[in-house]
């Protein structure tokens, strides 16, 4: 329990006696936000309302739960925290909190809080009305702001065992993907999957167990007994591996077996496997049936630290990468490092230079952690490979949260991507593996930021040190810039249109420039000099 617990939900939902049973067992500080409020106002939360009015209410609220968090992100003992219904609507304090703590959301049915609330006196917000209907009409308004959680919880049960579950589900410590109603939870670990995979899967009659043969020689059997052991009836489809089989041809193939097989709209589908697979199932999910339950069990590096996040999935047609996809988020994605231990050298190798971006983009700590421990990190040592999945997954999920439908924001994540894809088209996807052109693409967008007096030469000295170490490329002498240099942007047919660089200011902090097309395709050749 690293983080603060937060107990969010709906008034009467049990968070007050949820929380301090919960508090007791695990000896953590209590804290509960209305009290809080109350102490420092000098009048209790109805009269506030009352007198105040909600919006100063909130503001107040807002002010002190950013007091409370400020000091619990430094507390000796993470505490548990309950919140005010409302306490979470604004969209950006809930997500500090999805970043920061542990997100608990109680639910329970209109009817029953209605009957709670007035058995407890009556609530501020309900005075005067048919208060079931306006529980609903409320629950409807906070809808997103109960679902973007780490964890939902029915407060439908005695209180010391919702109070178990809750802790249970601050032990698992997930990182959250908010994404509205199709939130998710991502867990890190080492040896848990086939544990965990049981519970996430225990309301679907039946299951499809999505892999290649390489993966699936490896890995299934434990999966699908546990898959078994939870009650589903299992179906599994092996694909052939690699990106050449990520194609529409995979994806009819899983169709077909799940109409072979009955599979209807209760089925979770479970994709073990690297990028390819999770991408696919993912794809293939969002499909079936017009949309089923997919948990994600990503077995690459590549697949843990970037595929996990984001819910893109989708098949390659022909030479075109990805062209053919949906939106579609996993309801759940484990990412288990002891997987790890058998993926080839070269794709976990790879994989690194994303964690090297990310650092770069959004972890300052995480860099220094690799600097710090290079040779460690080449030989895959578990707990420091689950730090960095853990850091990288939470660096991406703060900033696809923030823009779900890719609407700007996320372009940071394209740092090192520009030249990157060039250089890999230009190898033909063979000579070079995405995080390899990744990684000299990550030094051209460093040598572009010096040229143009943005990247400090320090930082550019200090990652290119640190590519090599890891045993990524690192020069662009001898690399083809010129064709390269050609590609960039060939998707953009209108003469003058201008790309969106992803520049490095600082550790932590990186830009986006527009720059010409035909500028940026001069300064890459000038970087071959
Ligand atoms: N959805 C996203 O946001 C996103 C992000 C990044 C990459 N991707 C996609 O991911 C794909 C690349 O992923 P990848 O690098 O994982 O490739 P991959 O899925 O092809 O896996 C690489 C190879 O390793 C094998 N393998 C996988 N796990 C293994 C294990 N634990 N032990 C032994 N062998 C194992 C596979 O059989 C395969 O041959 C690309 O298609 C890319 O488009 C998607
Ligand atoms: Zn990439």
């Amino acid at each position: 329990m690293r983080r603060p617990l937060l107990l969010n939900g709906f008034m009467a939902t049990g968070k007050s006696t949820v929380g301090a049973l919960v508090a007791q067992a695990t000896g953590r500080p209590f804290i509960e936000l209305d009290r809080v409020i109350e102490s420092e106002a000098g009048s209790s939360v109805e009269s506030l309302f009352a007198t105040r009015g909600e919006p100063e209410f909130r503001s107040i609220e807002r002010a002190c739960l950013m007091r409370i968090l400020n000091e619990a992100g430094t507390a000796a003992l993470a505490p548990v925290i309950a919140l005010g219904g409302g306490a979470l609507v604004s969209r950006d304090i809930r997500l500090r909190a999805l970043d920061e703590c542990v997100v608990v959301s109680l639910h329970g049915s209109a009817a029953e809080l209605a009957r709670r609330a007035l058995a407890q006196g009556g609530r501020p917000l309900l005075a005067g009305a048919d208060s079931e209907q306006r529980v609903t009409e409320l629950l409807g308004l906070r809808a997103t702001s109960y679902a973007e959680a780490q964890a939902r919880i029915s407060c439908e049960a005695p209180a010391e065992t919702v109070a178990e579950r809750v802790r249970e589900a601050w032990a698992r410590d997930e990182i959250a993907v908010a994404a509205g109603e199709a939130s998710y939870g991502v867990q890190i670990g080492s040896g848990f999957a086939v544990a965990r995979i049981g519970a996430l899967v225990a309301e679907s009659p039946v299951c499809v167990l999505v892999s290649d043969r390489t993966v699936a020689a490896l890995h299934a059997a434990p999966i699908e007994n546990a898959l078994r052991e939870a009650g589903a009836r299992v179906l599994r489809v092996e694909l052939e591996p690699g990106e050449a089989h990520k194609n529409v041809a995979s994806i009819e193939s899983i169709w077909r077996a799940c109409l072979t097989g009955s599979v209807d709209r209760q089925a979770t589908f479970v994709a073990l496997g690297g990028g390819v697979v999770t991408d696919m199932t993912g794809f293939a999910a969002s499909t079936w049936m017009r949309g089923v339950r997919w948990v994600g069990i990503p077995t690459t590096m590549l697949s843990m630290v970037d595929a996990s996040v984001g819910g893109k999935t989708g098949v390659d047609l022909e030479n075109a990468k990805n062209a053919v996809g949906a939106f579609w988020q996993p309801s759940s994605v484990l990412c288990d490092v002891q997987y790890l231990s058998t993926e080839p050298a070269r794709g976990f190798i790879s994989a690194l230079a994303e964690v090297v971006k990310t650092a770069l983009i959004g972890d300052p700590e995480m860099f220094a952690l690799l600097e710090a421990n290079a040779d460690r990190v080449a030989r895959r040592d578990l707990d420091l490979t689950a730090e960095l999945v853990r850091r990288s997954v939470r660096v991406k999920a703060r900033i696809v949260s923030f823009d779900e439908r890719e609407s700007g924001l996320r372009a940071v994540l394209n740092l090192g991507h520009t030249v990157g894809h060039a250089l890999e088209t230009q190898a033909g996807y063979t000579a070079l593996s995405h995080g390899e052109a990744v990684s000299l693409g990550l030094v051209a967008a460093l040598r572009l930021g010096e040229a143009l007096g943005k990247t400090p030469r320090d930082l550019s000295e200090r990652t290119l040190d640190l590519l090599r170490r890891l045993g990524l490329p690192a020069s662009l002498v001898g690399q083809p810039l010129n064709e390269a240099a050609a590609l960039i942007g060939h998707d953009k047919k209108r003469a003058g249109s201008s790309v969106r660089f992803v520049l490095a200011r600082a550790l932590g902090q990186v830009e986006t420039l527009p720059i010409a097309l035909s500028e940026l395709r001069t300064r890459v050749l000038a970087l071959a000099e």
